[in-house]
């Protein structure tokens, strides 16, 4: 957190309501960000917009989208628009259960929604976040990956896949 941009006013975090998402969010609003919450849930997103306020005294700005579909981007981009966005963290993820690469159920549709939810979300928000970041010449972008990601794994290879996310800058 030291390396956080105070010249910024809002941080930005995906998958924001639950785990890891959600500690970043606690996080830099205890570093006094105003935090963009994005998930799918809204009664989640208000009750951590809530806790927020109550813990932090954080403003917040709340936006429901599922990254399964492909079309929330022009939503997303058109309430972030004008934000002084410092900090993205794009952190939502979708994992899998073990299982033998052609016995996923729905299979076709569960890898394509990895896909979207793991990789397609991050190029997506880093495309539309990074332009504030770069006229600024200062700005955090994180990824979050996993150790899953570090080496192919069998029976969880498509999760696997979508985490080598090493060299996305
Ligand atoms: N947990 C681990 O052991 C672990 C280990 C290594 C890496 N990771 C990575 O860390 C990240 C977070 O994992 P986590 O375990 O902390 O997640 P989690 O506790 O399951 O929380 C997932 C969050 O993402 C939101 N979400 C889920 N699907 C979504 C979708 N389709 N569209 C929008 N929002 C969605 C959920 O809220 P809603 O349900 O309200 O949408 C929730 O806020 C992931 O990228 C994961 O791959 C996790």
């Amino acid at each position: 957190m030291d390396m956080l941009p105070h010249s910024f006013q809002f941080s930005v975090v995906t998958g924001c309501t639950d785990g890891i998402g959600l500690s970043y969010a606690k996080e830099l609003a205890r570093h006094g960000m105003k935090i963009v919450l994005i998930s799918r849930n809204p009664k989640k997103l208000e009750a951590v917009a809530e806790d927020l306020k109550k813990e932090f005294n954080t403003e917040t700005l709340m936006i429901p989208a599922d990254f399964t579909e492909l079309n929330i981007y022009d939503g997303i981009k058109e309430r972030v628009a004008g934000l002084d966005v410092g900090v993205l963290v794009n952190n939502v993820g979708m994992p899998s259960d073990p299982q033998p690469f052609l016995d996923v159920p729905e299979g076709e549709k569960t890898y394509q929604d990895m896909l979207l939810v793991n990789n397609l979300s991050m190029v997506q928000m880093t495309k539309m976040i990074l332009p504030v970041m770069v006229k600024k010449k200062k700005g955090v972008v994180m990824n979050v990956s996993s150790l899953a990601g570090v080496s192919p794994l069998p029976f969880v290879a498509i999760y696997s896949a979508t985490k080598v996310q090493w060299y996305l800058a």
